[in-house]
């Protein structure tokens, strides 16, 4: 899975705020088509986006845009528009206000046949179910699975919390009179074990005071540490926070190298076929291994690369130096 630490919201109406997202360092960009875009500019935005994916300059960034959801009246059109624009140029499709598994479904068929008709690859357009009212929550896992095009469950904290009547207009922290609970507990967590059932990267939303980085940053901590792959971000100062907070420390991932590499060679032969072994002061076992693999492959993932080598020979990284008691 490519990385996704930072997703950019551009609103489609903007070609000055597109042109300038090209060279930003966000994992994922998505050109809004939906609630950035005033109902008058929806036509002249789907235009902007097609010229701005056609004409290039784009960095490594993921592609992608966000179309108006099944209840409107544009989605077809949205989907239409960019597809037989620069459908070569567009990596996945946000769905917004996802509700059921068929409204996946509809856009999976929608895709097909534009992906026939335009000559593309059946299926290299991906789908990116958003999550924002309890029905879509509800049906998170037939959302999920409805098609393979969908590598991503995305929540919508700012349309979740009206279509659930959650009595805050601050998106992001919690409403008052709760504390000290986290209202958003169970929610993240059923996002996340739906990403984590059926293979997905789970994105968290936006945090709405663009100003505000340490409540950005105290925020997005928080889905990091859940587990969450990244977050959206909608302010170019919050990137460079996003790419942090969503990468593991480096000190992480050199252990998480350090544990594979020994892990690696204890259970060979040539490391005496051991399951269970010291590592310094920790036993590791193959399920330190798997919580190793997860940090290492995020880590691999942003392009890091690690500051220690393992290596029999010394004491400190000497997995094989001694059994558990
Ligand atoms: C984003 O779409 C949100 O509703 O928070
Ligand atoms: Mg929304």
């Amino acid at each position: 899975m490519p990385s996704r630490r930072s997703v950019l919201a551009v609103p489609g109406s903007n070609p000055r705020m597109i042109e300038k997202a090209k060279g930003l360092p966000a994992d994922e960009v998505f050109l809004d088509l939906e609630d950035a875009v005033a109902p008058a500019a929806k036509a002249q935005s789907r235009a902007n986006i097609v010229a701005a994916l056609k004409s290039g300059g784009w960095g490594a960034q993921i592609r992608v845009v966000r179309v108006n959801d099944w209840s409107t009246e544009y989605t077809y059109a949205d989907v239409i528009a960019v597809v037989e624009g620069a459908g070569e140029q567009l990596d996945a499709i946000l769905l917004p206000k996802v509700i059921d598994a068929g409204q996946v479904r509809a856009l999976d068929l929608l895709l097909t046949q534009l992906e026939k008709a335009c000559g593309l690859e059946v299926g290299r357009i991906d789908i990116e179910p958003q999550i924002e009212n309890a029905l879509g929550l509800r049906n998170i896992d037939a959302i999920a699975t409805a098609s393979p095009r969908v590598k991503t469950l995305v929540f919508g904290p700012a349309d979740f919390m009206a279509s659930i009547n959650m009595r805050t207009l601050v998106v992001g922290e919690q409403p008052e009179g709760y504390e000290p609970g986290d209202a958003y507990h169970h929610i993240y967590m059923t996002i996340l074990l739906a990403a984590r059932a059926h293979g997905l990267q789970a994105i968290d939303g936006p945090y709405l005071a663009v100003r505000d980085i340490d409540g950005f940053r105290r925020n997005a901590a928080r889905t990091a540490a859940l587990g969450f792959d990244g977050k959206w971000v909608l302010h170019p100062d919050q990137i460079t926070a996003c790419n942090e907070i969503f990468s593991p420390r480096q000190s992480d991932y050199d252990r998480a190298e350090e544990i594979l590499d020994a892990y690696s060679h204890s259970t060979s032969e040539a490391g005496g076929a051991r399951g269970a072994v010291m590592l310094g002061e920790e036993m590791i076992d193959e399920a330190s291994a798997k919580m190793a693999q997860v940090i290492a492959e995020k880590g691999r993932a942003a392009g890091m690369t690690r500051t220690t080598q393992f290596s029999v020979e010394t004491p400190e990284g000497a997995a094989p130096s001694g059994e558990p008691n």
